[in-house]
């Protein structure tokens, strides 16, 4: 048999929504302060998308950027995965929406629902398809409408997410790519972070129908711990085995969920978070699964990631889910 392929990035993208909120806005909408975001979360500003604007929307603008960047036309995408837990409806998914909308013909497109970690998921299942020589080039977006399911009269949660969408096309490399994945899950401790009802359409019908959305519930100091911890575990479960250390490590790519979380995480893998952490929650806050998606374009649009580094995708969230996968360049 012959041997398997290796899978690396061919390609990033990503689309921010243009309306942004800062933290001064929601000093109006709700009992808040700057100073309070700022300081506990890293946050100043996120962005939001419009009212007819989908999560299928987002994803597809991420997508073409992504299929650009890999120097490839529609027409080379052999399936579409997308990460979201605000998909357009229950269904059909998202991916198939962006695959109408894309004119991606009849391939293979299908949601992965694993909340702030959904991207790593995401892009696992797509290595093997790769490896397995099952598809050449596997697109992988990551896209959140968090605006509609977010209660805006919760200080405690209304200040922390933000829309946006992230893609990656993978496809076959010769050297380098996705060198190690680790995923786990604990629907255990699952009640910690949880939306009864989903879908950017969902609170659109809800209203229709004259009955309150559900929203977002969350228990942010449970959360915060097992954040550190499990993030820096699934971080260590994939260097180890490669025979990695903290300092072989270029850059952390993480899920964005809190600037304290990440700092913590770093200590305890023993970087410098200055140096190594890439941050860009301040502009963002956190967009769920495309948060790690959107920091990986930006991540490479920087120049932060060059040739032969070894980089770090590292994501916890709802479910609860985690992953961390490291990527040669
Ligand atoms: C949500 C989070 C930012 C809250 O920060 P925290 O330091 O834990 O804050 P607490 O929830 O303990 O609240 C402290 C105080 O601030 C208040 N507070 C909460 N939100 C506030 C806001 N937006 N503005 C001002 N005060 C606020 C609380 O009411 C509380 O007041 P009290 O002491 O009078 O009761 C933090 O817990 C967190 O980031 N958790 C992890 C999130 C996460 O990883 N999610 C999973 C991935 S999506």
């Amino acid at each position: 048999m012959a041997e398997a392929a290796k899978s690396g990035i061919l390609g990033v993208g990503k689309y921010l929504p243009e309306r942004i909120l800062t933290n001064s806005d929601l000093e109006r909408m709700v009992e808040t302060s700057d100073e309070w975001i700022t300081t506990r979360t890293g946050i100043k500003e996120r962005r939001i998308a419009g009212e007819n604007e989908t999560t299928s929307d987002l994803a597809t603008k991420a997508a073409r950027n992504a299929i650009e960047d890999a120097g490839l036309q529609v027409s080379d995408i052999d399936m579409i995965i997308v990460a979201t837990i605000t998909s357009d409806n229950l269904f059909p998914s998202t991916s198939c929406m962006v695959q109408s909308k894309l004119g991606a013909g009849t391939i293979p497109a299908f949601d992965v629902s694993a909340a702030c970690s959904g991207f790593v998921y995401g892009l696992a299942v797509a290595d093997q398809f790769v490896k397995g020589g099952l598809c050449k080039h596997p697109l992988v977006i990551a896209a959140e409408k968090m605006s509609t399911i977010v209660n805006w009269e919760d200080r405690g949660t209304c200040v922390l997410f933000g829309d946006g969408a992230g893609a990656v096309v993978l496809g076959p490399v010769e050297e380098g790519g996705i060198l190690g994945v680790h995923l786990g899950a604990d629907g255990v401790n699952g009640q910690l972070l949880k939306m009864k009802s989903v879908g950017s359409y969902d609170s659109g019908l809800a209203r229709q129908a004259a009955r309150e959305p559900d929203t977002i519930f969350m228990e942010g100091n449970a959360l915060f711990k097992h954040a550190v911890k499990l993030m820096a575990d699934a971080a260590v479960a994939v260097i180890e085995p490669l025979g990695l250390k903290g300092e072989d490590i270029s850059l952390i790519v993480p899920h964005q969920a809190n600037i304290r979380i990440l700092n913590m995480v770093a200590k305890r893998l023993g970087v410098n978070p200055d140096e190594k952490l890439f941050l860009n929650i301040e502009k963002y806050g956190n967009m769920s699964a495309a948060s790690s998606a959107v920091a990986f374009a930006e991540a490479v649009e920087e120049g932060r990631i060059k040739k032969g580094d070894v980089v770090l995708l590292d994501a916890f969230g709802g479910g609860l889910t985690w992953g961390a996968m490291a990527i040669q360049w």
